[in-house]
Formats: structure tokens, sequence, C-alpha cells
């Protein structure tokens, strides 16, 4: 009954209480009801004495059909799930593990309360106007098996997004989607939160979290304290629906790929769409920085920096790469 209210509302027009029980076949007072537990779940609802309600402006809300009716690879997941609002689709797909350990699930959400980054950062995940996913994926070879995902799955929507026109959108290791030419050159398009349950030495559950900004406000923007950016904001197409079908089908042919032969296949596409490459960069380790030239990765997905020691490569995990300006060094 949410959903179908949320699709009457979704125009960003005003709808009285009695025209949305009209519509939909329930009474006024089912309506408010209705109302109140969007509202609870932090639906950005106005509601105007005399007017009725609506939404700020007029959304394309995700839709199954509409995701299938643009190639959303539907037949390789037990279950698909469309939710107007979660804490964080990461943490939906891991309470999801705890019950079905051997299948794939994919989980969107129109807004999340408590999106997140690594390490806890805070994911901004206004309603209805980017997107927000995660996949369990079960992988049989433990830990060990998933080095370099979370470049493999960058390396998916990087191809989703050419493929749809979007250029210019480049790699920063190891698991953000960024801005790489232009004036909004530096500014962040995506991030990837990869995390792991079960038996880390042998049958594990990944669960693959994709945000994707498809149009920042001002507000939004005011939230992130780094260059942030839309794929709107950048001049390209705007249909949810086409943007998280063909993401996810480039993402579910990439991780095929990749529980068969790991990162190695995927190394000199990734490194060719480095958002760093040759450039000068640090790198912030828990208690120290380091500063060389960003040399890309190598077949292990490890990063490759041309330090004063030569050449030394790094694991992701608790480190975080930073672009460096001239002065700095
Ligand atoms: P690292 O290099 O360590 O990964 P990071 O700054 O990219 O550093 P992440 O944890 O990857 O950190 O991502 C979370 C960060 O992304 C937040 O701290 C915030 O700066 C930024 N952020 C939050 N929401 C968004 C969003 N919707 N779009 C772009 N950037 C965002
Ligand atoms: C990052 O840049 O650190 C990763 C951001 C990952 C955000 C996505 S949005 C869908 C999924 N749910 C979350 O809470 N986080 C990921």
């Amino acid at each position: 009954m949410n959903q179908a209210l949320m699709e009457i509302l979704a125009d960003g027009k005003f709808h009285s209480g009695e025209e949305l029980g009209a519509q939909i076949g329930i009474s006024r007072a089912a309506v408010w009801k209705q109302l109140q537990k969007l509202e609870g779940m932090n639906i950005p609802l106005h509601s105007v004495k005399g007017k009725g309600y609506r939404l700020p402006e007029a959304v394309e809300l995700l839709s199954f059909d509409k995701l299938v009716a643009k190639g959303f690879p539907s037949q390789q997941f037990a279950s698909s799930a469309i939710e107007l609002s979660l804490d964080s689709t990461n943490d939906a797909m891991m309470r999801k593990a705890e019950e079905n350990h051997d299948q794939r699930h994919i989980c969107f959400a129109e807004m999340q309360v408590s999106g997140r980054g690594r390490r806890g950062r805070q994911w901004v995940s206004p309603f209805a106007r980017n997107l927000y996913f995660s996949v369990l994926w079960p992988f049989s070879q433990g830990i060990a098996a998933i080095q370099g995902l979370s470049l493999a799955v960058g390396l998916a929507v990087q191809r989703s997004l050419s493929e749809q026109g979007v250029q210019g959108v480049g790699l920063k290791w190891p698991n953000d989607i960024l801005v790489s030419a232009g004036v909004a050159r530096g500014a962040k398009l995506g991030g990837i939160l990869i995390e792991l349950t079960g038996d880390v030495s042998d049958a594990c559950q990944v669960v693959i979290g994709v945000g994707l900004n498809l149009d920042l406000n001002n507000q939004d923007l005011a939230k992130i304290d780094q260059s942030a950016t839309g794929i709107k904001q950048l001049g390209g197409v705007l249909d949810r629906n086409a943007v998280a079908a063909n993401v996810v089908r480039h993402l579910c042919e990439v991780l095929k790929q990749f529980s068969l032969q790991g990162f190695a296949p995927l190394q000199e596409e990734w490194n060719s769409n480095d958002a760093f490459k040759d450039s000068p960069v640090k790198l912030i380790l828990p208690s120290s920085e380091i500063q060389g030239i960003c040399k890309g990765v190598n077949e292990k997905g490890e990063l490759q920096l041309e330090t004063e020691s030569g050449m030394q490569s790094f694991n992701a995990g608790e480190v975080s790469l930073r672009a460096i300006s001239q002065g700095e060094t």
C-alpha cells in the first residue's frame, strides 16, 4: 500500500487525502495512517492544510517492472527487493546472510537513514535521487579469494557509466568512483563498501554495497565534507531504473569472472581508468603518511607507490589515498 501511495505522490504535486484514498481504494483514515508510516520512515512529505500532501519534487521511483524492462538480470538473484527506506542496504544484506547462506540476493533502497562508507563514515543518501544497493554474493574460497574485489566492482560501475555515455569517470584506489576530467575533476561520484560474513577461510558471503550519485543538490553537498557530484550535474542521463539495471548487469558479469579468475585479468583495465595514475599522492596509514607517485595496482589489486625508497605495494584496509599538490611535497 505504501508503494501505491508513493507512486501517486511521485509526481511532486499536491494530492488530498480523499483523492489518495479514492485512487487506491482505502478510507481517508487509512490514508492518514499510511502517510504517518511514511513520515516515520523519514520520507520527506510536505502537508499543507486544504491542499493535501506532496513530495518536495517529482521523482522517478525504482520499480521492478521498469528495471526488468531495462535489462536488470533478475534471474541472477534468488530475491530482488526495493525498499522505500532502510538503515543501510549493506545492513539489510548482512541480516539476509544470517538466514540464507548460499544464494545471491540484491536489495535497493530509495533512501538510507544510516548509509555507511568505510570505517563507519556516513554516506549521504537522500530520497529517490541516487542509487543505493547491495548484493549478497557467496564466495566458496574464503577471504583470500576476494582480494581486489572492490576494484573489480568499481570497474563494473565505470564500464556501465561509459556504456551509458557518461565519460570522464575514473577510479580511486581502493573503493571510490571519481570524476577524472573537466571542471569537476576529483569530485566523488560513488563509493563501494564490501563487508564479509561467514567463514573467512572457507565458504563466506560477501555484501557488496554501491552508492552512485545521480543527482546531488546543494543541501546534500552541504552534508558531505569533500568534493562530490552526481551524474545529472555532469550533464548525464537520468533514468534511474535504466542506470540501476545497467550497473547491476555489468556488476554480475564482473563478479562471475572475478569468482573464477580473481582480479588479475582486470588489472590492465583498472590501471587505464586509475584517476591518480602517475600523480603525486600521499597514503595515510594508521600512524604515518607516505608520499610517492601512484603507479596503479599490481595483479592482486595492491596499490603500487613509487617512493624515495623504491616501489612499495599496499593492501587496502586502514589506509586512505589522497592527491597532493606540488606545494605539499
Ligand atoms: P578513503 O580514501 O579512506 O576511502 P573517503 O573519504 O573516500 O576515504 P569513504 O569511507 O570511502 O571515505 O567514504 C565516505 C566519505 O564519502 C564521507 O566521509 C564523505 O566525505 C563522502 N560522502 C558521503 N556521502 C557521499 C555521497 N553521497 N557522495 C559522495 N561522497 C559522499
Ligand atoms: C565509500 O565510499 O566509503 C563507500 C560508500 C558506499 C555507499 C553504499 S550505498 C549502498 C550501501 N549501503 C551502505 O550503507 N553503504 C553502501
